[in-house]
């Protein structure tokens, strides 16, 4: 099988990828990463690798006023439906289009798996960040490496591809997030639930029950009164 960049990937997983948790790892992020959400109240909230738009509904539910989401993939953000206050901006998330401070929340589900240069993407969030401001994000965990477990997934035309990712170790994350001038408040490792599925079971039969996930809850501090 031949192994995709992330853009060439996205832009044809694209047809085969909806706006909600639609696999088991999915939704174990998406159980962590929806109620830290869930806590927050926003004014101006940013999506980074938003893909279809699966937390877009979660950012609008914080009340912020303006709702962004971003991605490198134009096909990817074809297919976001929006709410009014929803803006879609096509770029990368390491050189953002929007002044500092700009936004008070950002989250950024399962896309830094695909940054090779943490500090310059950790650094880019930070400045947009405003004081006082949250940033959340999960990335694969490092049992991915560790197994050498593979990302695969199935085109329109049923065909398996496998994308590229670039692993990142917990400490690397955390320095990372020093580096930018940001406060660590929580992380999380989340592991399989056994909830009946079939390839959850399997997999930890395998596998014991490792962390699938890794999730990031960060401030930015507020700076000099
Ligand atoms: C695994 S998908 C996750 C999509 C969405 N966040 C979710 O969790 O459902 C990763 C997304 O990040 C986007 N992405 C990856 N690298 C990016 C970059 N450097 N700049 C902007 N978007 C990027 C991809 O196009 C893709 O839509």
């Amino acid at each position: 099988m031949n192994v995709l960049s992330a853009h060439a990937a996205y832009e044809l997983w694209s047809q085969t990828y909806p706006p909600i948790a639609h696999n088991p790892l999915m939704r174990v992020e998406q159980d962590v990463v929806e109620r830290l959400l869930a806590q927050q109240r926003a004014t101006r909230a940013l999506d980074v690798g938003t893909g279809s738009g699966r937390y877009l509904p979660y950012l609008n539910a914080t009340g912020a006023r303006v709702v962004v989401g971003l991605d490198f993939s134009r096909a990817m953000l074809a297919r976001c439906a929006g709410a009014p206050s929803l803006r879609l901006v096509l770029a990368d998330a390491c050189r953002l289009p929007f002044r500092r401070a700009a936004f008070d929340l950002i989250n950024a589900s399962l896309m830094v798996g695909d940054v090779h240069d943490l500090d310059r993407w950790t650094g880019e969030l930070a400045r947009t960040l405003m004081y006082g401001g949250h940033l959340i994000y999960s990335d694969f965990h490092p049992s991915w490496a560790q197994h050498e477990w593979r990302r695969t997934f199935r085109d329109a035309h049923g065909r398996t591809h496998e994308v590229a990712y670039q692993p990142h170790a917990i400490d690397d994350h955390l320095a990372a997030i020093e580096r930018a001038g940001l406060e660590i408040v929580a992380i999380r490792e989340p592991r399989f639930n056994d909830d009946g599925d079939a390839a959850v079971k399997a997999f930890r039969k395998q596998w014991g029950n490792p962390p699938v996930v890794a999730v990031f809850h960060a401030v930015r501090p507020h700076g000099p009164q």
